[in-house]
């Protein structure tokens, strides 16, 4: 089953700037869904479309809808987005500095009855030892892989049905890296959570991901099973790395030139 549809979507910031140019795709619950992009493809904003973060950036949906366990979601209140299962783990971070690591984890549970807390607090330690260890310690002070580790376990304090990640990968080191993916690949199937992946780290993604997206420029320009994408010439090239020119280019400019050279060939 599709717990969430995002059809035809269409994003513009300030009433002027035109950011999401129809884009459509689709999480099946129960597994990990990667969206994969440069920087500055739109991928925050889908997200923000969906959490219903972008009412605080001036942006809007302008056309389209986002259709979340049956129910037409994009003119909901991020709060009321939140109560209904799906939350936001933003890019960077977003950790309270100056609190403790169990305060933050408490802030992640405020739409939870407290007589979970206790529980809650508990999972997340299973999940992570190291924000056991430095439970009392301030946020602000830990390391960008411990910061994120606590990101993520405040999300899971709030029960989530879908865990919307916002470049979990960014500034890590690669071992680091490995370590919260798997992390988060258990987080999916021992809690059953759902997980939409956004990321620029191709690689790491596909490497949990059953099914993935591969976004350019505010549309979607390639999707399938991520065994499939890793296998793909073009993605091998494109967003794996493993081509021979140095030069960067799009799958849009791939397409121009394959076309070119079957018109010229
Ligand atoms: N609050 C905003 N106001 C205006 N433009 C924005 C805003 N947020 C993002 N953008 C623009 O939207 C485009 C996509 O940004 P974003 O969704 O953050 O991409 P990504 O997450 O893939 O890097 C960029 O060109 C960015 O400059
Ligand atoms: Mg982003």
């Amino acid at each position: 089953m599709e717990l969430l549809q995002v059809e035809n979507v269409e994003v513009v910031y300030n009433d002027v700037v035109l950011v999401l140019k129809g884009l459509s795709l689709a999480v099946e619950e129960g597994g990990i869904t990667a969206l994969l992009g440069a920087n500055g493809a739109g991928k925050s904003t889908t997200l923000k479309a969906i959490s219903g973060l972008l009412e605080g950036e001036d942006g809007e949906v302008t056309d389209g809808s986002v259709v979340y366990d049956g129910k037409t979601i994009n003119k909901w209140a991020p709060e009321k987005v939140v109560r209904e299962g799906i939350f936001q783990v933003m890019e960077g971070r977003r950790i309270f500095e100056d609190l403790t690591v169990e305060e933050n984890l408490r802030c992640g549970a405020y739409t939870r009855p407290r007589s979970e807390y206790a529980a809650g607090v508990e999972r997340v330690y299973e999940y992570f030892p190291r924000l056991k260890e430095r439970r009392k310690q301030v946020a602000g002070y830990m390391s960008g892989g411990e910061q994120q580790m606590l990101a993520i376990g405040r999300s899971l304090m709030a029960k989530p049905r879908l865990l919307l990640l916002d470049e979990p990968s960014l500034g890590l080191a690669p071992l680091l890296v490995e370590e919260i993916f798997s992390i988060i690949r258990r987080i999916n199937s021992e809690e059953g959570v759902t997980v939409l992946l956004v990321e620029q780290n191709a690689r790491a993604a596909l490497g949990i991901a059953d099914m993935a997206y591969i976004m350019e420029n505010g549309r979607i320009v390639m999707d399938g099973k991520s065994e499939d994408l890793l296998n793909n010439p073009d993605v091998q090239e494109f967003y794996l790395g493993m081509g021979h020119g140095g030069e960067k280019r799009s799958f849009r400019n791939v397409k121009h030139y394959r076309r070119r050279k079957r018109w010229l060939g």
